[in-house]
Formats: C-alpha cells, structure tokens, sequence
C-alpha cells in the first residue's frame, strides 16, 4: 500500500496544477461566466460553467474550461445554434482570444483565451434527463450530480485515474479513442472511493461488467442489461438516466487494456503507468524483415481525408476498410485479407492498410456449377459460361469450367473498384464522405520500395505500422 501511496503522491506533485495555474484558470473562467451570462441574458439564456472546472478534477495539461449556455426548451434549434454561436463569439472577442467553430451533435463556440482553451456549448435547459433533445443537454445534469457526490477530497483521485488514462490512449470518449470520458472517470471515483480503488476493482471486471451506482437495477435485471447494452464491455449506469450507459464509448479493446494495466500497476506500481510512451516508427530493416517473415504482402490506399470532424472521420475510415475486405473477398474474386488497419494524420493524409493473406491469383479460375441433375439450373449455367478457356467438363455430378480470371492482383481490383462516381462508390457501401474525396483521387500503393519511401516520409505512419505489426498482448 505504502508503494502505492508513494507513487501516487509523487505523480501528483507534477500533475496537480500548481497555485497560480489554478488563479489564473478560476479566474478566466468566472470572468468568463460573468460574459457569457450577460450576453446569454438578452435571449433568455442562462449560463453555468461545467466539467471538470466545477470539481477541480482538471489536468494542467490541457488547459480547458467549460462554459454551458441554457436555452428555453421551445427555441427553435436552428436559433440555439445561431445565438450559441453568437454569445461565444462576442465572449471570446470581448476577452480578447481568437474565436472558432467547433462540431459536435450541434455547432459550438470555442475559444483560446491566454493560452486556456474555452468550450462555449449551447443547450436546452430541460425538465429531467429523459427530456433531452441532444446529448449536451445532458451536461446540467452532470454537473449537479457530481457537485453532490463527489467531495472535493476526491478531486486528486480523479486526477490520478484522467492521467493515469491519458498516458495510456484512454481517456476520452470520442470514437478515436473509445476510452471513457472525464465524467465516467468521476462516477467511478465516486462508486469506489479512490484511484487504487477503482484499479482494484478494475482488475477483476469481466466484459459486461454492470457498475450501478445508484442502485436502479436488481441483480436479476442485469441480464436484460447486457441485452440492451449489447457488446458494451462496460455498463456505468448514468446516475441522471438509468436508460444510459455512460461508458458506451468504452471498446472492448480499451477495456482489456485497461484492466490489463490495473492488474499490472497494482502488482508492481511505478510512475511509468502515468507518462505516455511514445512509439518509435518502424525502420526500413525492421519493417523488411517482418514482411520476409509474414510473407504477407501489403496494399496501402491513400487519400486525402475529407474535412470533417474526428468523430464522423474516424468511424468512416473504419467501414471504409472493412468494405475494402469485404470486396476483394466476394466469393467470385477470391482475394483473402489476413488483417487491416487505418490510419490518418486528420489533415493530408488517410490510409487505409490491408494486409493479403491471398494478393495474386492464377490467370485460371475454376467454377463449380449445379449438379447435373438439376436441368434448370445446369442450363443456366452453362449459358452463363458458353466461351469457357476448357470445359464444359464434370467432376463427380457437378458441371466445371475453366474461365480467365478477371482480377489477377488485388491491387487491380482495389483500382477498378475506386475508380467509379461517388454515386457508385456510396452504392458499394463506402461511406459519403470517403467516396466524394475518392472522386478526386486516391493512390493504390503495392509496391513494398513505394511503401518503405512513405514510412521515411511520414514519422506517425511508422509508428502506425509498429503498433499493427507489434499488437499489444491482451488476455482474458
Ligand atoms: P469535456 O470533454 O470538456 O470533459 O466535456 P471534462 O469532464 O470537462 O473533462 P476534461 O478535464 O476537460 O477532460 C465537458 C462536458 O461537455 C460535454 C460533456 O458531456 C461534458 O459533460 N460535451 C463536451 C459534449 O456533450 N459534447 C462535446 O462535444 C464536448
Ligand atoms: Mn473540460
Ligand atoms: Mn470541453
């Protein structure tokens, strides 16, 4: 325990925001507020600040506030967004800062105010949780039930979870992570009473763990539960609306990684657990080896992303590479894909990565047709196959033929594929965004000395291709 304690301690000493940094932040942020109310005022709006600034469990590491504006339930949402627009922009102008646009369910004002990141989100101040039009009009809710249930002792506990999280790719509940979100981190300080606390509890979860901290649930509806929140590894129950898990974004990845990491931290606790390691990129020798080794070949499709937000971005890219597996591997092509990965840099550059267990066919292919006994079907089949390179022959009681292949490489496929109007490509079931960038050009790149000349150029694909290659051991 002492060793626990001991780490703890010393981590906290670099993560806790030292007193000045916590002056200036409390102080922006009523200043801020005051703003943000004035102007709000004039559209019957109210303002609150929110997140982690109203429980003091921040990191000074990120440097940001949270500011909710209120608005009547009966405003039109086009107007929310206008005169949420409106209020940031006038607050961050007045405090001197430099005003942007950001996108979540709705429009929202941000702002960088003295090197401090200021989110000026819009809301409908609602009745009760299940009246809600919009996930940010939940907010309110949180922030009253964490300022009731989490006592200020807390504060560094969640501290240590965030970092702890952090360091190891997990915090944050958007798609790109699917890691938990600051609020999920404070609902599990509150249900456990501390950081160690929640690792011990962390490192016996089994995936469909229910964590019901108010109680709504009986054990014997638990199994309803993981009907209604199928495939969700972990079921926080919302304490401001049982009918929501608050770690739905939680993958069943980081959820494995995360109880790997508490089982380990709490056999052998160090400081590494809460410093980000930072991958090296592949080199040209490791990566040459690996693939004489795998004797797999690799497919890269590159393409410039389409400017939206990460979490339209990342969930598209996604499909996009499952859809690339899924037409190479069409019974009629017979293309194989061992595993495949996205990457992007969210500016220039989106890669889809597909490994080939099967790239390259015989210019034959042999089709198996109906039995012979069936006439209807043998005669289409033979019809549908009149030019055959050999056959129409039997094997056993099925008509055969041999015909040229029409896509001898994957590559050629992947080509003849992409290359087609956005309407054909949304047809195909890539998603929208990736199929209008498609049209204005992609790269099918096949050739491992074209491969090798990306990951000199481009550092954080290397490290992409390190971390494909070099999967971290999960275990059950
Ligand atoms: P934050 O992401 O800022 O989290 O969302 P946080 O709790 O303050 O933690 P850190 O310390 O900044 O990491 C603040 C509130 O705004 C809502 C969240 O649900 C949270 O209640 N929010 C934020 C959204 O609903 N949508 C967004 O796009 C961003
Ligand atoms: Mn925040
Ligand atoms: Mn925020």
């Amino acid at each position: 325990m002492n060793d626990y304690k001991n780490v703890c301690y010393k981590v906290l000493k670099k993560i806790k925001p030292k007193p000045h940094e916590e002056k200036h932040l409390i102080s922006l942020a009523q200043k801020t507020l005051e703003i943000v109310k004035e102007k709000a005022e004039k559209y019957q709006a109210k303002a609150i600040l929110a997140g982690s600034i109203t429980r003091n469990t921040w990191l000074p590491e990120k440097k940001e506030f949270d500011v909710f504006v209120l608005f009547p339930p009966n405003l039109p949402e086009k107007k929310l967004e206008e005169y949420g627009l409106l209020i940031g922009r006038e607050a961050i102008e007045q405090l001197k800062g430099k005003f942007s646009v950001e996108y979540a369910q709705h429009p929202y004002g941000s702002g960088l105010v003295e090197g401090v990141d200021i989110d000026i989100v819009p809301c409908y101040e609602v009745e009760s949780a299940e009246e809600i039009k919009s996930a940010v009009d939940r907010t309110p809710f949180h922030v009253r039930y964490i300022e009731k249930n989490l006592p200020l002792s807390l504060s560094d506990e969640v501290r240590l979870l965030k970092q702890f999280l952090t360091a190891n790719k997990i915090y944050g509940a958007d798609s790109k992570t699917g890691g938990f979100s600051g609020y999920a981190c404070e609902l599990l300080i509150i249900r456990y009473g501390g950081f160690i606390e929640v690792l011990k509890a962390a490192s016996n979860w089994k995936p469909g763990e229910v964590i019901d901290v108010e109680n709504y649930y009986k054990k014997e509806e638990y199994k309803q539960l993981h009907k209604i929140f199928k495939n969700q590894p972990l079921i926080l129950i919302d304490p401001t609306d049982r009918n929501r898990n608050t770690t739905a974004p939680v993958t069943v990845e980081s959820f494995l990684r995360f109880r790997k990491l508490a089982r380990e931290f709490l056999k052998k606790p160090s400081e590494r657990f809460f410093s980000e390691k930072k991958s090296q990129p592949i080199t040209i020798r490791e990566l040459n080896r690996i693939l004489s080794q795998r004797k797999t070949d690799l497919i890269l499709v590159k393409f410039t992303p389409p400017k939206v937000v990460p979490d339209i971005l990342w969930p598209q890219l996604r499909r996009f590479g499952e859809r690339l597996k899924e037409i190479l591997e069409e019974t009629k092509y017979e293309f194989r894909v061992l595993r495949s990965g996205v990457y992007s840099n969210g500016k220039d550059l989106a890669i889809v990565l597909l490994e080939m267990e099967v790239n390259k066919l015989p210019h034959v292919q042999k089709r198996v047709g109906p039995s012979v006994f069936d006439i209807n079907d043998s005669a289409r089949f033979l019809k549908k196959y009149s030019k055959p390179l050999v056959g129409p022959f039997v094997e056993g009681i099925n008509w055969v033929v041999e015909v040229k292949r029409k896509f001898i490489t994957a590559h050629e496929k992947l080509v003849d594929t992409l290359n087609k109007s956005s309407d054909i490509l949304r047809a195909k079931g890539i998603p929208n965004y990736i199929a209008d960038q498609l049209v204005k050009g992609f790269n099918v790149i096949s050739e491992n000395k074209k491969i090798l000349k990306l990951v000199q150029k481009d550092k954080e694909f290397g490290v992409f291709l390190r971390n494909y290659f070099q999967k971290e051991k999960l275990s059950y």
